[in-house]
């Protein structure tokens, strides 16, 4: 599909130029209230480096268009299989349902502005044999706010999924839910007579207490989301057991994971029996490109929502073979996991851009959101690459004078979409490209299909053939 082509061009004048009309000023004001403000936004968990996590992969969907817009990963570690298929399933029946209810996912007749899927993973612990993550839900179209935490643990020793509940000893359920009601009770917002019904029924308890974690120092924090337990305007609510308080309650498992909040160990072993080796190219650029796109026929080859392992390697090593330079926008949630992929790709001669840290919709965020989900990805690509960022392509390709007034970061949006993660198919991914591509074009692509990346071979083969220069965003707008 190709884009208007007014789009692309109005963006690269606005960035060349730094005109008024194209950039609002400081006086606007710093975001929309109410349900924005309560979108999951970046939070740093302190002592959890992802990219220490030996094998770990970053499973992630998502797709490029403002009409059926989703973005979803979660954390797939060797050795935690049964929890990973826990979110597998819970990811999949929520990608179900929200590409099922709407009706553009399905054939491009539904409310194109109709809200966003997002879910994010958060690691909580991954130390000694105790793994935690959270997954934050924002979808719209349920209940409350329509955002949604949980939290998934894994017990290594055990070789057990754990749910948060898990974390407490089956004799001390009484207590610890009735020290949990006792804390609930006399907040705003909360009936009491609701609130022992919700703690009473099984199912509807574990649906309320499913995101617990440690803090720091050892207390258990229980958070609810908003109408868990208490009116939806009291928004989401927590209660901290101090440690002293809670460690005679905790499971075997659950004084693990305390320890391992409080005093984490080196690494991570949950005993998995095979760990996936994750080569990384040692590719070196030679120099800087000296392609004049004025002369030459320059495309700029684009890849979002990486880096994967391995995805993210094989095309590396494909663009190698060609001499070919790409620009590769990343997402911070993933920059974190891989960053020796992301390092590899720039030593290559490629550019690194700014994708967000979890691909939400930047137009709907309180501009403190935005600032957080571009400067957290930043300073994540800084410190895999000793280089910031000077471009960022906003999700779905949303875009608004407010975010551009948000950031420094130059936008790019792209003349030709092969909408590959619509249909996976490497063979129509590599024609869409090379039937509408023209001379300087954007080509968006992205590196976390098997199938996308599978095409480049035929895509960089058919356009050298051409006559085509393979270069960076960056590359492309300085020479033109
Ligand atoms: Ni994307």
């Amino acid at each position: 599909m190709r884009m208007h082509p007014l789009v692309p061009s109005l963006l690269l004048l606005c960035t060349l130029s730094f005109t008024a009309a194209c950039s609002s000023g400081p006086g606007q004001p710093s975001g929309s209230a109410g349900a924005a403000s309560a979108r999951p936004g970046p939070s740093p968990v302190r002592g959890v480096d992802p990219s220490k996590i030996k094998g770990l992969e970053i499973v992630s969907d998502s797709s490029e268009n403002k009409s059926c817009p989703f973005a979803t990963s979660y954390p797939d570690v060797p050795g935690a299989e049964a929890m990973t298929a826990a979110m597998k399933k819970y990811v999949d029946r929520r990608l179900a349902a929200f590409r099922s209810d709407s009706a553009i996912c399905q054939d491009g007749t539904g409310d194109a502005d109709s809200g966003e899927l997002n879910i994010s993973h958060q690691f909580l612990v991954a130390s000694g044999d105790v793994l935690g993550v959270r997954l934050t839900t924002q979808d719209p179209s349920s209940a409350g706010s329509g955002l949604s935490a949980t939290t998934y643990w894994y017990d290594g020793r055990a070789g057990a999924y754990r749910t948060a509940l898990g974390l407490v000893a089956d004799g001390s359920r009484d207590a610890f839910l009735s020290a949990v009601k006792d804390r609930l009770k006399g907040r705003e917002g909360v009936d009491a007579a609701a609130l022992d019904d919700t703690f009473s029924d099984p199912a509807s308890r574990a649906a309320a207490l499913d995101d617990m974690a440690f803090t720091v120092d050892g207390g258990l924090r229980v958070a609810f989301d908003r109408g868990d337990v208490a009116v939806p305007a009291a928004g989401a609510v927590t209660v901290t057991l101090p440690k002293e308080k809670v460690t005679p309650w905790l499971s075997a498992f659950g004084k693990r994971a305390q320890r391992q909040t409080v005093t984490p160990s080196r690494s991570l072993d949950l005993g998995a029996t095979h760990v996936p080796t994750q080569a990384v190219p040692t590719h070196t650029a030679s120099g800087d490109d000296d392609t004049d796109c004025k002369k030459a026929k320059c495309v700029a080859l684009t890849f979002d929502d990486g880096p994967a392992a391995p995805e993210t390697a094989t095309l590396l090593t494909y663009l190698a073979r060609y001499k070919a330079r790409a620009t590769f926008f990343t997402v911070g949630q993933n920059v974190a996991a891989h960053p020796g992929l992301v390092r590899a790709a720039a030593r290559a001669g490629n550019e690194i851009g700014n994708h967000s840290w979890n691909h939400p919709d930047l137009t709907k965020l309180a501009r403190g959101q935005v600032v957080s989900q571009l400067n957290r990805t930043s300073a994540a690509i800084e410190a895999a690459t000793g280089q910031a960022p000077t471009l960022f392509r906003p999700p779905y390709g949303a875009v608004d004078r407010r975010v551009r007034a948000a950031t420094r970061l130059s936008p790019v949006l792209w003349d030709v979409d092969t909408e590959d993660w619509k249909y996976r198919d490497a063979d129509k991914v590599a024609r869409t490209v090379i039937a509408e591509v023209r001379r300087n074009d954007v080509v968006l692509m992205h590196d976390i299909h098997p199938t996308s990346v599978a095409a480049v071979p035929q895509i960089l083969r058919t356009l050298t053939a051409r006559g085509y220069r393979f270069v960076t965003v960056s590359h492309l707008r300085a020479t033109l």
